[in-house]
């Protein structure tokens, strides 16, 4: 059955280059993307820049550009940046794209004529990191909790939304949708912070132009432009069509959003509670990770400690990097960045144990079956140890389906890589190497490769929405180049599909061992 899948990342703030932490999201996304896409799911995967704001115009001021400006510039790097990362996004969308603000616009007029804004005065302390006014809980010290800055006491007039008449609602659909908001510690949390009394009340949605005028005009009065982040949440509506495109009700449905905890509060708060206003339904799911951290602290442009992930590509290259990311983070949870754990976590899982298990296989094809996938023998097909590979297949196929449901991608591909260790103690015990020469068990032979070709067919299979250009070499080195283009999981998981006499290519190491470090080589 065909069914829907909505992915989106942040939009992420058009003031530096992409660093790790928002690669991280991206690549999940991507890969969330090509899963559903090889599900056979209508599948669409938006990320793209947040441009307006006060964030934006601070650095246009520091490089002495007008805001349109700077944000265009950092706007295409995001882009080209995924581009040459090969990030397969169905659009990248900016806040300033004409369709985006006249979505804006129509939902201000909606909420406005609906009775959900107010004109008020108002006095507190904004973070310009943050782009909003702090409540208690967001001070350390007197210091932004993120950005380590002191905020400023800020008074003035303006338009609210009236969030706060919608918590009670919100927190009842949150406990009547217990996985809406995962992993449980994000839930629990955004529970307290609209159940207690946190100080959390109504949504200051717009800036007096006098101050900013970098921002989406509101259409009920041309004084004001409106709040950042009540117009960059609306991205999510504007990139699918809101309100009549097509297949717009059908994507919305099925809508993903993946953010880290940093902006936990506008998506689970102002954002549901806004499309509530708007008469919507919340997005299906908010996946909500953790940090990247070096030293313990939050990997940002603000503490000025950044991975850049161009150079983590031109230094290991993106596969592994980004094979790195997605398996070292348990989703939720935060995380510790060094090149010594992806160093190691390279050698381990895709030099040694994917890696040998590919050069190991397809070396004796070349040796001992004239470089083609041979027929298993009929006698050996159904032993036990080739029936222990296909079950550890087929393991992996029902593990990385239900991982990547639950969102825990981390495990999807530990599961997976079960899958190659079965693969590589199997060979270790039929030994081809020396069965070919032994009378007694050259007939084995046969079985054994076949068994491999076929095991490694349906790992890079499961392994192309995560490592799509590995997955896309190893089926080209057993016989099957292209066949990622048309591909469909789970029919195309199952055990025996191989085509006998494919040819197969040896090639060069997938992922070359390398040294670790010296402390001197350290990249920042
Ligand atoms: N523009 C807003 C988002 C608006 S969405 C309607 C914004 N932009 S951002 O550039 O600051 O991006 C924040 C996001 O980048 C995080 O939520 C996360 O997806 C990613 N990350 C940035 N730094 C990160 C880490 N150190 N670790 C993990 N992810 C992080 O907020």
């Amino acid at each position: 059955m065909s069914r829907a899948y909505y992915v989106t990342t942040p939009i992420y703030y058009v003031n530096a280059e992409a660093h790790m932490g928002h690669t991280y999201t991206t690549v999940l996304a991507d890969s969330l993307a090509r899963y559903h896409r090889l599900r056979g799911d209508r599948t669409f995967f938006l990320t793209g820049s947040d441009e307006h704001g006060e964030k934006i115009l601070e650095v246009a001021r520091e490089r002495g550009e007008d805001p349109a400006v700077t944000s265009e510039y950092f706007s295409i790097r995001f882009r080209e940046t995924w581009k040459e990362l090969g990030i397969g996004f169905d659009r990248f969308i900016r806040t300033t794209d004409a369709d985006h603000v006249a979505v804006v616009q129509s939902i201000l007029q909606k909420v406005w004529d609906d009775g959900h804004i107010e004109f008020r005065e108002y006095e507190g302390d904004y973070c310009v990191g943050c782009e909003r006014f702090l409540t208690e809980r967001d001070l350390v010290d007197g210091l932004c909790r993120d950005h380590e800055r002191a905020p400023e006491r800020r008074s003035e007039g303006n338009y609210f939304f009236k969030m706060s008449e919608h918590f009670d609602w919100l927190a009842g659909y949150i406990e009547d949708h217990p996985d809406f908001i995962r992993p449980e510690r994000y839930r629990n949390e955004v529970l307290s912070m609209v159940k207690e009394d946190s100080g959390l009340g109504d949504l200051c949605i717009s800036r007096p132009k006098t101050r900013l005028d970098w921002g989406i005009e509101l259409p009920f009065d041309d004084g004001y432009v409106c709040y950042v982040w009540f117009d960059a949440l609306i991205n999510y509506l504007t990139a699918i069509g809101y309100p009549d495109g097509e297949d717009f009700e059908l994507l919305w449905g099925a809508s993903e959003h993946l953010i880290a905890k940093d902006i936990l509060k506008p998506h689970a708060v102002f954002w549901p509670t806004m499309l509530r206003a708007i008469g919507l339904e919340p997005a299906r799911h908010l996946n909500v990770h953790g940090y990247w951290n070096l030293d313990d602290r939050k990997v940002s442009k603000s503490l000025g400690n950044m991975i850049s992930p161009l150079i983590m590509r031109d230094k290991y290259g993106f596969e592994a990097f980004r094979y790195f990311l997605l398996r070292s983070m348990s989703f939720g949870i935060d995380a510790n960045f060094s090149e010594d754990a992806l160093i190691t976590r390279i050698n381990a899982d895709l030099a040694n144990n994917l890696g040998n298990l590919v050069s190991r296989t397809l070396n004796m094809t070349g040796r001992f079956a004239d470089g083609r996938v041979p027929a298993p023998d009929a006698t050996g097909g159904d032993d036990a140890l080739e029936q222990a590979v296909q079950d550890a297949c087929a393991e992996a196929v029902a593990s990385v389906d239900q991982y990547v449901e639950s969102m825990e991608v981390h495990r999807a591909l530990e599961a997976l890589f079960r899958a190659v260790d079965a693969t590589n103690q199997y060979l270790e015990k039929r030994e081809p190497w020396k069965a070919a020469k032994d009378p007694a068990r050259a007939a084995s032979v046969p079985t054994t490769l076949y068994t491999c070709c076929e095991a490694l067919r349906i790992i890079a299979l499961l392994l192309s929405p995560f490592l799509p250009e590995t997955a896309a070499e190893i089926l080209a080195r057993v016989g099957l180049a292209g066949a990622l283009d048309s591909a469909r999981l789970p029919e195309d998981a199952v055990w025996g599909r191989i085509p006998v006499g494919g040819e197969t290519t040896k090639g060069k190491p997938l992922f070359p061992r390398i040294d670790p470090l010296e402390p001197s080589q350290q990249s920042q």
